[in-house]
């Protein structure tokens, strides 16, 4: 199954739209199909959100099931150094975390752009983003192998736990340096590994879409930045440890500064 992509997308699919589904019915990924070590964890939606790098401060404001519906291994939003008039564009942006605080930080002259795959998680987004009456927010479906975005139109790119979830990261990486303009930065956390998984793991469809099969030792994926084209390659900061743990990674498209 693993070897078909449009397989693992309608599995991925599938998996997120549950996760969409139970966030609106408040009860938080830690009770979905999709609660996992990785994505989620057998705790509060709270405690696991702050775990992962989101202030009290960040999730106040936010309703419920934006919350709920959070499955990043991260906060890019807290490292991107996002600045005011920026656009912003998230890959996989799920319930919306990241493009409300997105938002917020880039201001009314500014824009955040969700785009994702999963019709449930859209309309999740966009019910919140009516709620919290943001004007600066707009959520895209669509692929991230094949970004609905405009050549060179975008500032920042970042991503929570979505790009390891895809079957073809190279066109990932390519579709984001096409949107982003010169000089323009990615800013991703993601699910990398120490090595290669074992072979009954990459065959497992479940643990693909709960962030684990889809991975990709972490040299392997810095190098596939680099071949679409970006510089400055860093590795900010690692949570966890061991064959599977999360990555921050930053790059930048051309002279910047
Ligand atoms: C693990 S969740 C992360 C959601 C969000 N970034 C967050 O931090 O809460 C993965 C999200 O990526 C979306 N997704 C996975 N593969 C995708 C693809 N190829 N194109 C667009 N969206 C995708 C799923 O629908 C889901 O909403």
């Amino acid at each position: 199954m693993v070897e078909n992509s449009e397989k693992i997308k309608e599995h991925v699919r599938e998996t997120y739209s549950q996760v969409a589904q139970r966030a609106q019915a408040s009860c938080g990924c830690g009770c979905g199909t999709a609660s996992t070590a990785s994505c989620c964890g057998p705790v509060s939606k709270d405690a696991y959100v702050q775990g992962i790098g989101y202030s009290l401060e960040d999730i106040k404001e936010l309703p419920e099931s934006a919350v709920g519906a959070a499955a990043g291994c991260g906060n890019p939003t807290a490292i991107a150094g996002l600045k005011e008039g920026e656009v912003v564009l998230d890959l996989g942006s799920g319930g919306g975390i990241d493009v409300f605080l997105s938002a917020k930080k880039v201001g009314p002259k500014g824009k955040a752009i969700g785009v994702d795959m999963t019709d449930e998680m859209l309309n999740l987004a966009r019910k919140n983003a009516e709620e919290l009456g943001f004007e600066n927010v707009e959520f895209r479906k669509g692929d991230i192998e094949d970004l609905p975005v405009e050549d060179e139109s975008v500032d920042v790119i970042i991503s929570n736990c979505v790009i390891n979830l895809a079957p073809d990261k190279d066109k990932v990486f390519r579709e984001a340096y096409r949107v982003l303009r010169p000089g323009g930065r990615i800013t991703v956390s993601d699910i990398v590994t120490d090595g290669p998984l074992p072979q009954e793991i990459k065959d497992n469809p479940d643990a693909w879409a709960a962030c684990v099969s889809g991975a990709l030792d972490k040299e392997e994926y810095l190098q596939k930045i680099r071949d679409a084209g970006f510089q400055d390659v860093k590795v900010l900061d690692c949570r966890g440890f061991g064959l599977v743990y999360s990555a921050e990674v930053e790059a930048f498209k051309g002279a910047h500064g």
